[in-house]
C-alpha cells in the first residue's frame, strides 16, 4: 500500500451526531443502514407529534431498541424537542437520568415537523439557563423563518439575529449548530472558542444549489438548510478536513417516501444512510485529506459531547466502483438513497 495513495484505512467506529430515524415501518427500515457502520447517533425528535418529554422520549427509545436487528451494537442518544412550554425540571430530570442527551431547538416553521417551535426565545430562556448549569448541549436548527428573509440568507441572519443575542444571555450554553450550510457559520465557529461546535452533513460537502435547480428541478437534492453557493460548499470541505475539533460529522440522513419528495410541494430531506461513509471517504481523499476522515466522523463529536470515542473500529478499501440500492423498499413506499453524482471507490468492509 503505497502512504500516498492508501487503499485501506482503519479509523475508530464512527458516530452520528444528528439523524432521522422516523418512527413505525420507515424507522424499521432504516435504522439498519445507520446501525450497520455507526457506534451511536443523535436522534432528532421530530416526530408528529414531536418527542418533547423524558417521557415520550424514553418510549421512542425503546421502539428504536426494539426495531434494531439482532446483534446490532447501536446506542441512539435521544433528543427533545424544545417548546415554548417545555418544563425546565423535565429537561434535567431527562438529562441527569441519561434519558436524553441534548435539547433540539427548532424555529416554528423552519422545516419538517416544526409547527411546535420556538417563536419567542425569552419564553424558553429558564430552561437554556438550566441546561447552561447543567452542561446540556441545545441542538439548533440555525435558520430564521421570516418571510422576508431569502431562503438562502436565513443560516446567515440567524447567527446574527438570534444566536449571537441567545448566546450573549446565556454564555454558558454549549451549543452545536446543526448541518451548517454556509461560510459565515463556518467563520462565525472558528472565531468562537468556547461552548460552540458544528455538525456537517456528507451531502452538504457533495452539492451545491446548483445540484438542485440546474438543468431540472431535481427534487432528491432538496433539504434544509438548502445548499447553497459552491463557495459555500468548499468552506464546508476546508472545515470537515482540517481536524478542527469543533466540526463532525452529523449526516441528517433524513428519509421521505419517494411520493412524499416528487408532488407539487415536497418534503425536505436526504437520505444518506446507506452510502455516507463511501461518500465522505471519496471527499476527503479528493481533498488529500484521508487520515483526517477518523477526526471528522469518529473523534471530535465524542469530544465536545464528552463521551469517550467508540472503542471498536471499521476499515475502508478502495476498488472497484461500489454498488448499492438506488432506493430502499419501506412498507410506506420507496426511499431514494443519495447520488453523490460521481462514482464511490471506498467501501466498508470490516
Ligand atoms: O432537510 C431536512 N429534513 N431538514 C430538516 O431540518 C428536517 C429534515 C426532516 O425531518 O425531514
Ligand atoms: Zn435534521
Amino acid at each position: 500500500m503505497s502512504e500516498k495513495h492508501p487503499t485501506r484505512l482503519t479509523i475508530r467506529r464512527p458516530d452520528d451526531w444528528h439523524l432521522h430515524l422516523r418512527d413505525g415501518a420507515m424507522l424499521q427500515a432504516v435504522l439498519p443502514e445507520t446501525a450497520r457502520h455507526f457506534a451511536r447517533a443523535i436522534i432528532m425528535p421530530n416526530l408528529v407529534p414531536p418527542v418533547v418529554t423524558a417521557k415520550q422520549a424514553s418510549a421512542y427509545r425503546d421502539r428504536i431498541m426494539a426495531a434494531l436487528p439482532d446483534g446490532a451494537g447501536f446506542t441512539p442518544l435521544m433528543t427533545l424537542y424544545l417548546t415554548e412550554d417545555t418544563n425546565p425540571a423535565d429537561v434535567a430530570h431527562a438529562h441527569t437520568s441519561g434519558i436524553a442527551t441534548a435539547v433540539k431547538l427548532y424555529p416554528a416553521g423552519a422545516t419538517t415537523n416544526s409547527a411546535s417551535g420556538v417563536k419567542n426565545f425569552d419564553k424558553v430562556r429558564p430552561v437554556l439557563e438550566t441546561m447552561a448549569d447543567i452542561g446540556m448541549p441545545l441542538c439548533v436548527h440555525g435558520e430564521v423563518t421570516n418571510s422576508d428573509i431569502d431562503i438562502f440568507d436565513r443560516e446567515a441572519v440567524f447567527i446574527d439575529k438570534v444566536l449571537k443575542p441567545l448566546r450573549k444571555k446565556v454564555p454558558d450554553l454549549r451549543v452545536v449548530m446543526e448541518h451548517v450550510t454556509t461560510e459565515d457559520a463556518v467563520d462565525y465557529v472558528r472565531d468562537n472558542h468556547k461552548n460552540l461546535a458544528a455538525t456537517i452533513t456528507t451531502h452538504h460537502l457533495i452539492i451545491n444549489r446548483n445540484h438542485i435547480l440546474a438543468g431540472g428541478i431535481k427534487p432528491h437534492y432538496y433539504c434544509l438548510p438548502v445548499a447553497k453557493r459552491e463557495a459555500h460548499r468548499v468552506a464546508l470541505v476546508q472545515a470537515a478536513i482540517s481536524g478542527d475539533k469543533r466540526f463532525f460529522l452529523g449526516t441528517d440522513s433524513a428519509p421521505h417516501t419517494d411520493p412524499a419528495k416528487l408532488q407539487t410541494c415536497g418534503c425536505a430531506g436526504i437520505f444518506t444512510a446507506p452510502n455516507t461513509l463511501s461518500c465522505l471517504a471519496e471527499v476527503f481523499e479528493a481533498a488529500g485529506k484521508l487520515k483526517k476522515l477518523e477526526a471528522f466522523t469518529s473523534l471530535n463529536g465524542p469530544d465536545f459531547y464528552r463521551l469517550p470515542a467508540n472503542e471498536d473500529t471499521i476499515t475502508l478499501e478502495k476498488g472497484d466502483p461500489v454498488t448499492y440500492p438506488a432506493q430502499i423498499e419501506t412498507a410506506d413506499g420507496p426511499v431514494t438513497v443519495f447520488d453523490p453524482g460521481f462514482d464511490l471507490h471506498w467501501r466498508v468492509v470490516d
